[in-house]
Formats: C-alpha cells, sequence, structure tokens
C-alpha cells in the first residue's frame, strides 16, 4: 500500500495577523508512505537533501507517528520519500508543511478503520508544529483565520479575493523560527494591540473583497519591529517595496518577504524593482492555493 500527498507552502502572520492568519500557496512537498513491513526508510530529494533526519526524528515521520500512537496502532515498517520543494529555514511553511504531510499520510494509511475529521487532522498538526496559522493553510488551503481556544486549536477558510497576486522574496540565509519567537516580548503597549486588532481585521477585509486597502491593511507593530536587527536585509527590502508603494511584509518567522499585490502588474514591478536592487534574492511569483494538502494517490489493498 502507498499514499501520496501533496502540501503547499504557507505564509503565515501576513503582517499583523501573528500566530493567527495564514495563506497556502501553489509551491509545493510531496511525500508519499509505502507499508514494506521492514525497517523503516526514509528517502529526502531536494530542500533538506543533506541535512533533514533520516531516521525517527524527520518530521513527516514524527506526524505519522503521533497519529497512530493517539489512535493506539502501531506504525507498521514504512518506506517514506519526500520530494522537498519547500525552501528550509526561509519563513515558508516547510515545518507545518512536512506536520501537514505526516498527519495526512497517516490518515490515508489508516482509513477506512479510522476515518480522521478535518478538525482531528488540526488538533494533531497543531500539537507538533506548536501554533495553527501554518498547519491550518497547509492542510486545508486559502486564507485561514486560526485561533486556540481551551478546546484546541480551530479555523475559518476564506476565500481570497481574486486579483490577488502573492510573490515570495527568498534570501539565501536561514531564520529559525525558535530565535525569532525569543526576540518577541512578553507584553506590548495597548495602543499597539489596538493597532494590530485594526490591521488584522482590515486585512481580512483587504484579502476577500477590497485589496485597495492591502498598505494600511499589513501593517504591523506585534512582531517585525522586534526581530528585525536578527534580519537586517528583510527589514531593509520591506522597508524599500513599501516606500514604492508595494504592501511587503516577513513571511512567517523569516527572512522571506511577502509581498501581496492586488494585480499581477503591480506584482511585475515589484519583480523589477527587486531584480535591478536586490538581485540576491530569488523572486517566486505564486498563485494562493485553494485546496491544501490532498491525497494523490493510493493503491494496494489496504489493511
Ligand atoms: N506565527 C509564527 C511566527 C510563524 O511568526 O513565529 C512561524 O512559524
Amino acid at each position: 500500500m502507498r499514499i501520496t500527498v501533496s502540501v503547499p507552502a504557507t505564509s503565515a502572520n501576513l503582517g499583523p495577523g501573528f500566530d493567527t492568519l495564514g495563506m497556502a500557496l501553489s509551491h509545493y512537498d510531496h511525500y508519499s508512505a509505502e507499508v514494506t513491513g521492514s525497517a523503516l526508510q526514509i528517502e529526502i530529494r531536494g530542500e533538506g537533501e543533506k541535512d533533514a533526519p533520516r531516521d525517527e526524528n524527520n518530521l513527516v515521520f514524527k506526524a505519522l507517528k503521533l497519529v497512530f500512537d493517539s489512535l493506539g496502532e502501531k506504525v507498521p515498517g514504512l518506506k517514506i520519500s519526500c520530494e522537498n520543494n519547500i525552501p528550509h529555514g526561509r519563513g515558508m511553511g516547510s515545518s507545518g508543511a512536512a506536520v501537514a504531510g505526516g498527519v495526512m499520510l497517516a490518515a490515508g494509511l489508516l482509513a477506512p478503520k479510522h476515518q480522521l475529521t478535518e478538525q482531528q487532522l488540526l488538533e494533531f498538526a497543531t500539537e507538533l508544529e506548536g501554533h495553527p496559522d501554518n498547519v491550518a493553510p497547509a492542510l486545508f488551503g486559502g486564507l485561514t483565520i486560526a485561533w486556540v481556544d481551551d478546546k484546541g486549536p480551530h479555523h475559518k477558510k476564506l476565500t481570497v479575493h481574486r486579483g490577488i497576486s502573492p510573490l515570495v522574496l527568498v534570501p539565501s540565509n536561514q531564520m529559525s523560527t525558535k530565535l525569532a519567537r525569543s526576540l518577541q516580548p512578553d507584553s506590548v503597549p495597548h495602543t499597539d494591540a489596538v493597532f494590530n486588532v485594526s490591521r488584522s481585521a482590515l486585512l481580512v477585509a483587504a484579502l476577500t473583497q477590497s485589496p485597495e486597502l492591502m498598505m494600511a491593511a499589513t501593517e504591523d507593530k506585534l512582531h517585525q519591529s522586534y526581530r528585525a536587527a536578527a534580519m537586517p536585509e528583510t527589514s531593509e527590502l520591506i522597508s524599500a517595496l513599501r516606500a514604492s508603494g508595494h504592501p511587503a511584509v516577513v513571511s512567517g518567522a523569516g527572512p522571506s518577504v511577502l509581498v501581496l499585490e492586488d494585480d499581477p502588474k503591480k506584482r511585475l514591478k515589484a519583480m523589477e524593482m527587486v531584480s535591478k536592487k536586490f538581485s540576491t534574492w530569488t523572486p517566486l511569483a505564486l498563485a494562493v492555493d485553494f485546496k491544501g494538502a490532498s491525497l494523490e494517490g493510493q493503491s494496494g489493498s489496504g489493511s
């Protein structure tokens, strides 16, 4: 039996929506799990080929095992293959994709005995990832609002306005999410909290119905300035883009930059500016992915 899943890259925060908003993008990792009955084998191609773990510490496997263990099932001998296209450590949701992918592979292997609900998929993925803003769009696609209460994580998926034309600018250096999170203060001024409440509410409107509001809607005072010193080139690029009217923000915990243009022509202008003045950054002109993680193929008789 072999199960294959494709999982989109994601950009979290989107400016003001720290740990809450996320968007799935048309750039994919592909993972497969084949039941072999023998010792665990992990094959990795592309990103992480040199340094990602090929044992039980592999994130796709860890997520898969979490689901099996939680449902009281024994993980069979598996061969896991990862074709990784999402850059690692760049704020494009590579770990969220690996976790979402592992959870989906487990769901595929355990069906029909266990039929996992969307809510269970999100709960398992959030348990391992720590916060839901990347795993929600990775699993379900589109623009997601994610929140956590005492019952666990929840999400609401929204359809993005058709003009939205995302551009991700990827540098060659990496940024650790753990380091980025350690730079956040424990409390923020009340005026900054109000600032972000207004901008994140506005961003939902801008991304779904009023893209002309995108510049104001992508302002933030909760995380980007605290992390700026750890990624000065990112800050510099965002300032230059915003000064020219391009709505640029840090993608996730960085160091990539996300530009949320409302028109492909404006995106082209942003790309031209970057190629002239910031030519070391790799531009990825992507679409919003509306599907999220999808099981692609399944063969064999199952268990
Ligand atoms: N919301 C998260 C952060 C996204 O900015 O720390 C990165 O995992």
